[in-house]
């Protein structure tokens, strides 16, 4: 955190800031719950691989249902996710190749990337999360008569490939699978629409046709319809590349000069021939068309967290410091931000019912699943980019109603992590350690803004004043402006945590649930903003952690 600190602060070029926040920091570290960092794991991409990501609507049959989806393809849902992935590779300009078809997009980065030192997690989350905001900003544009109800929540894996050929058969044998499913549903959906055939007989006579001519041959014989003639973004996918062109740019001093701008280009293409690979997407290695693409599947980045280990999701705002002044964020605290954030945390909450709590401050949420859950297989690129989607997706659909009159500029980000913890008192410790930011951020801030604001003194000024402070200091320079920090919004200095309550209104004192019952499911969800770092909260709240279970075969682990 204080790194991450460091470096945004020497970004956005207030290093004052940055020293003053540091003075109070030395403290800050010895804090007993520091060591909970030491549990994450940096899962780096080996170098000069390349790194593919592909990301999935996971709800596309309700997505197809909702909103009536023209059968076997939508154009506007193309559109739309065709649309989304230029966002976010307008943003990631590393990445130089994208393929998708129904559902699913496949992101490729440049071979060499740097980003984020290959971190997979991070790479993975930023992008996913991306799509899905971008899905529900672009949403009007492409369905314009009829509003997004549910934000989306997309799925991502992560790829590694160690050569170009490997590369090729991975974009090939995605391109051939759009073909195959492509060519089925054209059959059954021409069948079942045009042909006035039942269901189950579409069904039928689809399996019953083996070959691809036999497909074809049914088409033909029994709907009139030639399926080369069908439209090429339905049979090939939307493949898009990043090229570069030589652009005239006029400098300040007025003279022009010549620039490279990439620029993102449709293309219509088949994978399996050697043109594209060879003057289009050049690659550095031969490559040859290879039938045999089986062994692909071992190049996926499959990370299977620890059973009965607490798993930790956090996750934090893309470059919130510039997002909240493009957005006008009040200082220190916005109050739109905040229940924007929360807002987008119940959602996932209520869409995992295996998330026992979650807790955010500022620009990041942590989500708690239960240690014992299977959720998502306990995959923890599936759990990580599940959240962190459905969390980008929600605080864009919201953004209308919390921000009102102040436009969202653009769709935001956000990285995820997912962290093993492996008992009650890590865990406890995890959650007091991100208070505990909460707590000296919040008290840092508060003191800042009250100098810049009330005592009229510039940033600068407020940072000296602030530089080498303790607590008590800080507290003692609110009271000169008559500010008591304890009585400053429990919201704030807190933060929020939301907890499944087994408490219903009517019950009483007895019916509390114990450690014993599990309180998983949709309803009850609590938002307090309470201390967590003493034992009352656990104490009085015994089913949120629960029983520690043993494990005596390996039927108990289930795994
Ligand atoms: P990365 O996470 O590394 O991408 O950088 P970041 O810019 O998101 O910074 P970081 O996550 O460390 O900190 C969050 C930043 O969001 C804060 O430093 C603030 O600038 C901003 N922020 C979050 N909540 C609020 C708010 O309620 N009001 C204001 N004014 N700013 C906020
Ligand atoms: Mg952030």
């Amino acid at each position: 955190m204080w790194l991450r600190c460091t470096i945004i602060f020497r970004r956005v070029g207030i290093l004052s800031f940055r020293r003053a926040f540091h003075a109070a920091a030395p403290k800050m570290a010895k804090s007993r719950f520091e060591y909970v960092k030491s549990f994450e794991t940096e899962d780096r991409l080996d170098p000069k691989h390349w790194i593919v990501i592909s990301l999935k609507h996971s709800h596309y049959d309700k997505l197809a249902d909702t909103y009536d989806l023209e059968k076997p393809n939508d154009r506007r849902l193309i559109q739309l996710l065709e649309a989304s992935t230029k966002l976010v590779m307008s943003d990631f300009k590393e990445l130089v190749l994208a393929y998708g078809f129904g559902a699913e997009f496949s992101l490729v980065f440049a071979k060499n990337t740097t980003l984020y030192r290959r971190r997979a997690p991070k790479l993975l989350t930023n992008l996913c999360s991306l799509m899905a905001s971008s899905f529900v900003q672009l949403w009007p544009l492409h369905f314009k008569e009829c509003s997004l109800i549910d934000p989306p929540v997309f799925e991502g894996t992560v790829h590694l490939f160690p050569d170009d050929q490997s590369l090729r058969d991975y974009m090939t044998q995605r391109q051939l699978v759009c073909h195959h499913r492509n060519l089925n549903n054209t059959v059954f959906w021409s069948l079942v629409r045009d042909c006035r055939v039942s269901v189950d007989e579409a069904q039928d006579i689809v399996k019953g046709a083996k070959s691809e001519g036999d497909k074809n041959e049914i088409l033909f014989s029994k709907c009139n319809k030639n399926y080369n003639k069908e439209e090429d973004v339905f049979k090939k996918g939307t493949i898009i590349v990043r090229t570069s062109t030589q652009a005239s740019v006029r400098t300040p001093d007025g003279s022009v000069t010549q620039r490279n701008q990439s620029c993102l280009s449709n293309l219509c293409f088949d994978f399996v021939k050697d043109q594209f690979w060879s003057e289009i997407f050049v690659l550095d290695q031969p490559t040859k068309v290879n039938p045999k693409t089986n062994y692909l599947k071992d190049f996926e980045k499959k990370v299977k967290l620890l059973p009965h280990s607490w798993i930790v999701v956090r996750i934090d705002g893309k470059g919130f410091h510039k997002f909240s002044e493009k957005h006008s964020f009040t200082k220190p605290n916005d109050i739109r931000s905040i229940e924007l954030m929360n807002r987008a945390a119940k959602r996932v909450m209520e869409e995992f019912p295996d998330i026992i709590l979650s807790y955010g401050q500022s620009d990041e949420y942590t989500f708690v699943i239960d240690r014992y859950s299977r959720m998502l297989d306990r995959c923890s690129n599936r759990a990580m980019s599940s959240i962190v989607s459905l969390f980008g997706s929600t605080y864009v659909h919201n953004w209308v109603e919390v921000f009102e009159n102040t436009p969202l500029q653009y769709s935001p980000a956000f990285d995820a992590r997912a962290v093993l913890y492996p008992n009650n008192s890590c865990l406890r410790d995890y959650l007091s350690w991100r208070q505990a930011d909460c707590h000296i951020n919040n008290m840092y801030n508060t003191c800042f803004w009250v100098l810049v604001q009330e005592g009229n003194r510039s940033r600068q000024e407020a940072e000296e004043k602030l530089r080498g402070t303790f607590s008590k200091d800080k507290r003692a320079i609110l009271k000169e402006f008559s500010r008591e920090y304890d009585e400053e919004d429990a919201l704030y200095r807190k933060g929020t945590v939301m907890y499944r309550d087994k408490l219903q209104s009517d019950e009483t004192e007895d019916t509390k649930a114990s450690a014993n019952e599990s309180c998983k499911g949709p309803g009850n969800i609590a938002v307090e903003h309470v201390d967590m770092i003493g034992d009352a909260f656990w104490e009085q709240r015994p089913w949120i952690l629960g029983n520690e279970r043993s494990v005596r075969t390996l039927e108990d682990i289930d795994y």
